[in-house]
Order: structure tokens, then C-alpha cells, then sequence
């Protein structure tokens, strides 16, 4: 399963792309807000930082203003992945913005069948929401699920990009379940390593090491 880090922080995602996990990086309107950069300039930024697909998202609710904006968007580097909402107007833009050889990734989904008409509309990406589904008392894991399973059966190539995760049972679950790409804050990702058995072996180590009286340097 391929990383993306859900972030337009450059310090933490650089600091994750040294360590080899960033295969791309999802950014939205809520993160650049929470970021209090420029949009095109940090988006430049990122997609000269990393060799993967970079999500930047449209915010225009009509399709024409939407393939505008997302013409621009793509022209600020060959890896710009542009993000469109899961709606009529977003699906009409994908449809425009992949013929002309662009990443899509299309954003805020809920659903199956909204999977379905974006994998048909030509979408590179499919960003179903995980932690959203949850949060209202539905399975987000089953709508991945969901999506796998008609993606397979009728070859879609549309990638799944497992999103809104937020905790590490979140990744793991996508991960089982066949999703493509999950887009996880950068805290989620650290949090997958951290295990109390490891912290506990090793404190037993550090002990058991201090006893011998040794250096190794
Ligand atoms: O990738 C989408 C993500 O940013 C949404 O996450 O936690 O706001 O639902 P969240």
C-alpha cells in the first residue's frame, strides 16, 4: 500500500520523505488554511519535494470554473494530482481534466456507487472518507470493501486512496482490505510504529545492557 501524507506542513512531510514513506501528498482547503501558506506556492513547493502524485484541490462548485482551476493547478508541475468534489459538476471536470491527461482524485466520498461513476468519469484517484463514515455511525472499512470488490470485478484502474484516517487501526484496516493509497496526517504514520511490547522490551535491554558495564562506541 502506497503512503501519502495528508499535509501541506513542508517540515513534516520532508522529514517523512528522508525516511522513504511519502509515495505522494493530499492537501485540501482545510489544510492549506491550517497551513497559512499560498496555495499555488506551497503546492510548488511540495511537488518539487516529492516524486509522487500531489493532490491540490479545486474550489470552484461549477464544472466549468472547476476545469479552469484545475488546468491551473496542474500546470504547476507534472505531478499535480488534481482534487474535485464528488459531485455532478466535480464529475463532469474529471471527465475533462483526465481526457486531457491529468490526474484526478476525486474527493469526498461516501459511497460505492459514487466510486463507480468516478472510476467511469476517468478519475486516476477515488478518496473515500474513513473517519467521516465512522464519525456519523457507518462502516467506512465496508465502503472501501465495497469499492475493491467493483473495481475488481470490472478492472476499473481507478486507484482507492484511503482517506480522513485517523487512527493506526485505520491504516491497518485499509491495508487488508486492498485499499491502493491511504492519505494519513503525519502523526498517524509515526503513531504506527510506536508499540507498548516494543517500549517494554527495550527498556528490559537497556537495563540488562547497563549491567554488563560495555560501550559499543
Ligand atoms: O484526506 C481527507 C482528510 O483530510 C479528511 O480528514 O480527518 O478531516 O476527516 P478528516
Amino acid at each position: 500500500m502506497k503512503f501519502f501524507v495528508d499535509t501541506a506542513e513542508i517540515d513534516q512531510i520532508a522529514e517523512l520523505n528522508d525516511l522513504g514513506m511519502v509515495d505522494g501528498v493530499t492537501t485540501n482547503p482545510s489544510l492549506i488554511l491550517k497551513s497559512g501558506r499560498d496555495i499555488l506556492e506551497v503546492t510548488r513547493e511540495i511537488a518539487a519535494l516529492v516524486d509522487g502524485p500531489v493532490s491540490a484541490e479545486v474550489v470552484a462548485l461549477d464544472a466549468e470554473t472547476m476545469i479552469a482551476e484545475g488546468r491551473k493547478l496542474a500546470a504547476i508541475a507534472p505531478n499535480i494530482a488534481v482534487k474535485v468534489p464528488l459531485t455532478w459538476d466535480g464529475l463532469k471536470a474529471c471527465k475533462v481534466l483526465s481526457g486531457e491527461g491529468h490526474m484526478v482524485n476525486v474527493t469526498l466520498c461516501f459511497s460505492a456507487n459514487q466510486a463507480l461513476l468516478a472510476a467511469k468519469a476517468g478519475a486516476s484517484f477515488i478518496s473515500p472518507f474513513i473517519g467521516r463514515l465512522d464519525d456519523i455511525n457507518l462502516d467506512g472499512m465496508e465502503v472501501i470493501s465495497d469499492i475493491r470488490q467493483i473495481y475488481d470485478n470490472y478492472g476499473f484502474e481507478t486507484q482507492i486512496l484511503a482517506a480522513s484516517i485517523r487512527t493506526v487501526n485505520h491504516a491497518y484496516q485499509s491495508a487488508m482490505v486492498g485499499a491502493d493509497v491511504m492519505t494519513a496526517p503525519p502523526a498517524v504514520i509515526k503513531a504506527m510504529a510506536a508499540h507498548p511490547l516494543t517500549d517494554k522490551g527495550l527498556a528490559a535491554f537497556m537495563a540488562d545492557w547497563e549491567k554488563t558495564g560495555q560501550k559499543i562506541i
